[in-house]
């Protein structure tokens, strides 16, 4: 819990990894794996039962108030509202009188962007190529406006942030003289192929999944719950209720084999047949299964 309040919850448990292999119980309920046969198993296999755990009851949107501008970009670019999250998830009443101290004293409980989203929800005109324009259309009538504001609050918060961190992290990388080659490479590839959708130029393809191993944009667990009556994870029989996960800045680097050299940026990894099936199966930028990312095409 100290990890994850001081923010090196991934640093800790990749250095348990490296230290002890691809199986470690990182806390008396809760084991971390690092293999394609645990992401297999706890995210991919058909129905196997294992929910997202109660942390992503920290996603939960809408209990508060309040407004404003510059203040709410600052709010989403440096804000620690994750922190304040663990904190009201593990300490739901104390984080409740806080925040009633808070208010008490004129301050702001909750942040700008979700009332943002909410007062436009509720009132806005919006244009029809909106998300908030096509669920309005499929609202049934007389149903809180809430449910549409919470859609696009999951949206702003798992599509922008992710997408905009994985292209700055690539940007300032290119930006690199290291990189000088893979940007000559990727602008040939581009002048040559002008015409061509972007989904068809395989270098670019290479650089963007090579950015998003070696800076994934949620590079921490994504814990599940083993369902009732255990499970075998990996060759190894966990209870029910065991919390498990896997975690792209592990996976991405742990199998020297599948990834060699895995701290440098490697564009052309991507490019080799040789053991192409081997990383497209410990890629997890994206998590993997029914409840990974629906934004990744
Ligand atoms: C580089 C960009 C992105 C990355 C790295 C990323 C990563 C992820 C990951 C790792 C998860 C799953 C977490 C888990 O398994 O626990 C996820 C889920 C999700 N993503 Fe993305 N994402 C990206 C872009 C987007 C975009 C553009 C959208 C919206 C259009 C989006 C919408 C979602 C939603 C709604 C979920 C939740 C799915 C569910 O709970 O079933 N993501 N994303």
């Amino acid at each position: 819990m100290y990890r994850e309040f001081a923010g090196k919850r991934r640093e800790w448990t990749h250095h348990l990894h490296l230290r002890y292999g691809p199986i470690v119980r990182i806390a008396p309920n809760e084991v971390s794996f690092a293999s394609r046969e645990a992401v297999k198993e706890i995210y991919t296999s058909g129905g196997s039962g294992f929910d997202k755990a109660r942390f992503y009851t920290l996603f939960e949107n809408f209990d508060l108030p309040d407004a404003e501008d510059l203040k709410m970009m600052k709010e989403l670019s440096y804000s620690s509202s994750l922190r304040k999250q663990y904190f009201q998830h593990y300490y739901p009443r104390l984080a409740k009188v806080l925040d009633k101290i808070a208010s008490l004293r004129g301050r702001r409980a909750v942040g700008l962007t979700p009332r943002y989203v909410l007062d436009t929800a509720r009132d806005a005109a919006v244009s029809p190529h909106t998300v908030l324009h096509k669920l309005r259309t499929y609202e049934p009538e007389g149903s809180d406006y809430k449910a549409a504001a919470s859609e696009c609050m999951d949206h702003l918060v798992a599509g922008i942030d992710t997408t905009g961190d994985g292209l700055c992290f690539l940007m300032h990388q290119l930006s690199l003289p290291a990189s000088q080659h893979v940007q000559e490479r990727l602008h040939a590839e581009l002048a040559a192929n002008s015409a061509a959708s972007l989904d068809d130029l395989p270098y670019l393809d290479a650089v963007v999944k090579e950015g998003l191993r070696i800076f994934s944009p949620i590079p921490m667990s994504f814990p599940r719950v083993v369902p009732a009556g255990g499970k075998v994870v990996d060759g190894v029989w966990l209870p029910g209720g065991t919390i498990v996960s896997c975690q792209p800045h592990t996976l991405h680097r742990l199998d020297e084999s599948v990834f060699p050299l895995p701290e440098e940026f490697r564009p052309e990894r991507w490019l080799q047949e040789e053991g192409a099936a081997e990383r497209n199966q410990l890629f997890f930028a994206f998590s993997a299964g029914g409840r990974g990312c629906i934004g990744k095409k």
